[in-house]
């Protein structure tokens, strides 16, 4: 239940904890179907909690030393949940993002530059553009004072932003709505088959999507190669053995500007070979999926939060006032607003976008005072250990200052993960966050219709269950 009228006593809206088997009734009887939801109110005390429901061992794990003990260990010992891997695979292949030991190795060491500082202050630019028509659209949508749907609104910009910035270029409208369209039928499918099967299924049994989800990956996948075609034409492609070689491929990554060019002039360390046209694929589908749906996540539950927090929104002003005053918004102003950035990193933390990050125990082992089979599925979890009672105080509060404050315990905070597989894109997931909340807090005030019906669920990102809609209104 969220307060109003006092800024210490609001707390966003979070599913009532449960005892387990209630939480489970709950799942199987509540539509749409969350683990969220299955989550017990010990899992917020707990350091480890077993879910004990399931035909597989399922431990969730709150404590900060052993989250960072699996998630930095040696990547054999504990590897990517093969319920997951096998859920994403239709779309992102054998991309970085589900691959294991030295595929992923390989993979790290060749994606990397694209997202350095250069790359990012690059991608800036495209970011920037991709705001430019949006902000066209809003007041548009201000003037008519229509209602629209938050979380669509954010997804098409963060979409928007990581086409630009892959393929320089937005995507012609029959390719987005196709895109979009055929997203959302993944979307759909990978979060209920998921969830269905933690509970029933047994470790390493093969999961099948659904036909018509197949064929939606497929259609994605298709536009992915056809976009790809100019950038590999540009880089001058000699098939050899399988393998795309590239003529000039650091030319090319200087001339497009864009994460495509550096995908195709990047180099194997040791073999010197690049990405085949599949691999590209792959690590495209990655980059757009992983890329676009944990920050629309994001946005969208802090422009929730900021239209209940009025006071919040007047601070970021005033911050945005002093450090931009009122011309462009730059890359150096986005690195210099502090209190945005302590607002965006609440929003993470509340509303971590990776809910829980999933591993299998590839052989027996101890978890705290539990003995783990091997096969147990190990819940690394955001989402319980950032409202933690024993890791944060007032844990449910919004409360930016928090991060200015030292109360953060190594281990309690990782909405980007940790350990060698942290995330490739977080710096420029803070980056794009942080100019699209400035630009659009600068620009509009925001209301929400009917904030006390918004819940949050576990789909492939932590949403709300159902669209938060909205209304704008253009300041001054
Ligand atoms: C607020 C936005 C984002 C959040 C909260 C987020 C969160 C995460 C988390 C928790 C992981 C680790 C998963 C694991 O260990 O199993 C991860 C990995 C990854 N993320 Fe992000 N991410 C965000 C934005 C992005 C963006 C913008 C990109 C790329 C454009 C991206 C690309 C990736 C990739 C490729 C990986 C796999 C890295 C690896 O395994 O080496 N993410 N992300």
């Amino acid at each position: 239940m969220t307060d109003n009228r006092s800024p210490l006593l609001y707390r966003p809206p979070a599913p009532v904890p449960l005892s387990p088997l209630v939480s489970l009734l709950r799942v199987l009887t509540s539509q749409p179907r969350s683990l969220l939801g299955l989550v017990p109110k010990e899992a917020y005390t707990e350091m480890v909690t077993p879910l004990g429901y399931s035909r597989r061992g399922i431990l969730l794990v709150n404590d900060p030393e052993i989250t960072r003990t699996i998630l930095t260990n040696p990547l054999e010992h504990f590897p990517k949940n093969d319920l997951m891997v096998g859920a994403l695979e239709p779309l992102v292949g054998e991309s970085i993002f589900v691959s294991d030991g030295a595929a992923w190795r390989r993979q790290r060491q060749m994606v990397e530059p694209a997202f350095s500082h250069m790359g990012i202050a690059r991608a800036f630019r495209w970011m920037r553009e991709a705001v430019d028509d949006y902000e066209a659209h809003l007041d548009g949508v201000a003037a008519g004072g229509e209602a629209f749907s938050l979380d669509a609104a954010m997804s098409h910009l963060t979409a928007d932003i990581i086409c630009r910035t892959i393929f320089s270029k937005s995507l012609e409208i029959g390719t987005a709505r196709d895109v979009f369209t055929s997203f959302a039928e993944f979307e759909r499918s990978v979060a209920s088959v998921d969830l269905y099967q933690l509970i029933v299924g047994k470790p390493w049994s093969k999961v099948r999507q659904p036909d018509h989800v197949l064929s939606a990956c497929e259609r994605i996948r298709a536009h992915i190669d056809a976009l790809l075609a100019p950038a590999l034409e540009a880089g001058a492609p000699k098939a050899g053995g399988g393998i795309l070689e590239h003529a000039g491929g650091d030319r090319l990554a200087e001339a497009r500007g864009d994460i495509v060019a550096d995908l195709v002039a990047a180099r194997d360390a040791t073999t010197g070979e690049g990405f085949t046209r599949k691999e590209l694929i792959d690590q495209i589908g990655v980059f757009f999926l992983a890329g676009h749906e944990t920050t629309a996540s994001v946005m969208t539950w802090a422009f929730f939060i900021l239209s209940q927090r009025p006071e919040v929104v007047e601070r970021m002003r005033a911050e945005i006032d002093a450090v931009v005053g009122s011309g462009e918004v730059e890359l150096a102003h986005v690195k210099k607003l502090e209190f945005t950035r302590d607002v965006f990193r609440e929003a993470l933390r509340l509303y971590p976008p990776i809910t829980f990050i999933p591993r299998v125990a590839a052989e027996d082992t101890q978890i705290g005072r539990y003995r783990a089979k091997k096969g147990t599925m190990i819940m690394i979890a955001p989402w319980t250990t950032h409202r933690h009672h024993a890791l944060w105080p007032h844990p449910d509060r919004f409360d930016p200052d928090r991060f200015m404050r030292d109360e953060i315990i190594p281990g309690s905070y990782m909405p980007f993960g940790l350990g060698p597989r942290i995330c490739v894109g977080a710096a420029f997931a803070t980056i794009e966050s942080g100019l699209m909340l400035a630009r659009l807090v600068r620009r509009y005030d925001f209301e929400a219709i009917a904030p006390e019906e918004v819940k949050p669920v576990a789909r492939l990102t932590t949403r709300p269950a159902s669209e938060i809609m909205m209304r704008v209104r253009r300041r001054g």
